[in-house]
């Protein structure tokens, strides 16, 4: 492992609020990593923040009659919120409007302008008279010539995550009127992607990356050899970045070109703020860059931004860029015009202090290869049958009978037979095996292992029946169940605090254990306490009807 660790998630469009979608395929994976690599103490720098340019802004400000930077406002607002409601742990939460980001953006430009990487090129765009603007981005639709969905941008199709030019597109349609576009000419800059070829087939083809998603290097593959061609990263729009010279006075940089340095952006108002030099976290060849993105990413961050990095010569290359596929709302895909989604910031007020059950839901069902479901009745199911009944009833059953038995005092052990010794060994070999699945960003297989070590502490407490052995206990057996029983529910408190944060919370307090290294999680250091405190259960079922609301809510709600 590296010494030092930028993780980055997708900087979201602060163009609407956060749904489940944007969780499940960024930000809870992230959060897991970031927060396993600070329990194993490792240097870890997770930024992030919000994506206040591109067309998507303007759009929104048109639909809602408010201004551009009255959205951004409203909505970074609204989505910070709800990334602290849901305990993503950044270390830093941008936006790239800042002065920070604005400089780092035009120096990054110039830099290259000056290298001579651009070409500068006229050619005709798609233009609305009715409108008087060019249409890029988002400002049209049409079909993708590669996949034939209907609804694709300008500069990308969502559903098959092909980038496009805007002349791409089959019979294009201006978002702001509905009219045909003309063309115009004018003038833009390129970035020539087919000169980065060789430096994307070194990168890829000949570099082993065995440890990436099968998806991801698919993708990426099949775009490098289809060959690439130059795409404009300068716009004419009035909502952006000013591209900083002056013969491109009144347009702006692409969102593309300057969001992703919105991660470097934030890494340096982290470093001030800490008063620590920002450059190895993005310089050091010893700094794993991990980005976490949804599929609809992948071309901007294994194809476009990291060519732009090595023409800059200075950065590092994503380690990894472990892209998640989507998931779908009861088999349907998450749309936001149609209202087909479950917002955080809604979850919240319907769900109060019930986070870590969404949490685990979208981590055990994560689109991890390949499209995924999420529904209601899975939602209820996972949280009554796993959490519930499974890890809440472990922790339960200990905390009773612990108080029953001895008061709340922690019993010692006297002596351990072959079958508990082995026991122990089991129950301290999960952080190692949880460590490793999360280190291979496979995260289903980590949360299934920490819910498995509580299906192992209830089996336990099953075969060994203590609340029998008690009547006639005089070798003192009950002392080592309990104890051991209390030693796991300690391993878990420490476990699942990268998947359940407030869960891991509660559960130290209760058993009164301070969060230690993760290797330090093993059984010369016994995870245990003298005291453990009563408490309130830590999960709730969910009945019936309150899943019967939120589907009726869901279906109500659809436009
Ligand atoms: N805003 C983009 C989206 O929601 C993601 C930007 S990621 C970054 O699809 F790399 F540009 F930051
Ligand atoms: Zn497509």
């Amino acid at each position: 492992m590296k010494k030092r660790h930028t993780i980055t998630a997708a900087l979201p469009y602060a163009n609407g609020p956060l749904h489940i979608g944007h969780l499940a395929g960024a930000y809870i994976p992230a959060d897991i990593y970031a927060r396993y690599l600070r329990l194993k103490g490792k240097d870890v720098a997770f930024v992030c923040g919000s994506d206040e340019h591109g067309a998507a802004i303007p759009i929104r400000a048109k639909k809602e009659g408010i201004s551009p930077q009255k959205i951004i406002d409203k909505y970074h607002t609204i989505i910070k919120k709800s990334f602290e409601d849901f305990g993503i742990s950044f270390d830093n939460y941008a936006r790239t409007s800042s002065k920070t980001h604005h400089k780092m953006a035009s120096e990054f430009f110039n830099e290259l302008n000056t290298k001579n990487i651009f070409i500068e090129k006229e050619s005709e765009q798609l233009y609305d008279i009715e409108e008087n603007q060019f249409l890029a981005d988002r400002y049209v639709e049409g079909e993708c010539p590669k996949c034939g969905f209907e609804e694709a941008y300008g500069d990308q199709c969502e559903s098959c995550g092909s980038s496009l030019n805007a002349t791409d597109l089959i019979n294009p349609k201006s978002k702001l009127s509905g009219n045909i576009p003309s063309l115009k000419k004018t003038k833009h800059w390129f970035l020539p992607l087919n000169n980065f070829e060789d430096f994307l087939n070194k990168w890829f083809l000949k570099e082993k990356k065995d440890d990436w998603k099968t998806n991801v290097l698919g993708q990426v593959k099949s775009w490098i050899n289809e060959g690439l061609k130059p795409r404009a990263i300068t716009r004419d729009l009035d909502w952006g970045i000013p591209v900083p010279i002056k013969e491109a006075i009144g347009k702006v940089l692409y969102v593309w070109f300057d969001a992703p340095i919105g991660y470097i952006s934030s890494t340096i108002e982290w470093a001030e703020r800490k008063n620590i030099d920002w450059k190895p976290y993005w310089q050091d060849p010893n700094t794993e860059l991990v980005h976490f993105i949804g599929k609809d990413n992948i071309v901007f961050h294994c194809i476009i931004f990291p060519s732009i990095l090595s023409a800059s010569g200075k950065y590092i290359l994503p380690s990894n860029v472990p892209a998640n596929e989507f998931l779908n709302l009861e088999g349907q895909k998450i749309s936001t015009s149609k209202n087909w989604a479950i917002w955080l910031h809604e979850y919240m007020e319907d769900f109060p202090e019930m986070q870590d059950t969404l949490r685990y839901v979208l981590t055990t069902n994560a689109p991890e290869n390949k499209d995924n479901d999420f529904t209601w009745k899975d939602y209820q199911a996972k949280n009554n049958n796993e959490l519930v009944a499974i890890l809440g009833n472990f922790i339960n059953r200990v905390v009773v009978l612990t108080h029953k038995y001895y008061n709340g005092k922690t019993p010692e052990i006297l002596t351990l037979n072959e079958n508990e010794k082995n026991l122990i060994d089991e129950v301290y070999s999960f952080p190692k095996k949880i460590g490793v699945s999360i280190e291979k960003f496979k995260f289903r297989e980590a949360i299934n292992l920490m819910i498995d070590l509580a299906r192992l502490g209830n089996k336990y407490l099953a075969d060994t029946e203590p609340w029998k052995v008690i009547k006639t206990d005089e070798s003192h057996k009950v002392d080592t169940i309990m104890n051991i029983s209390i030693q796991i529910c300690g391993v878990l408190s420490l476990i699942c605090e990268p998947f359940l944060p407030n869960t891991s919370k509660k559960l130290k307090n209760q058993f009164n254990i301070k969060t230690i290294k993760w290797e330090d999680i093993n059984r010369n250091n016994p995870v245990i306490s003298n005291k453990i405190e009563k408490s309130n259960l830590i999960f709730r079922k969910i009945e019936d009807e309150e899943i019967a609301f939120q589907l009726e809510k869901l279906n109500d709600s659809k436009q």
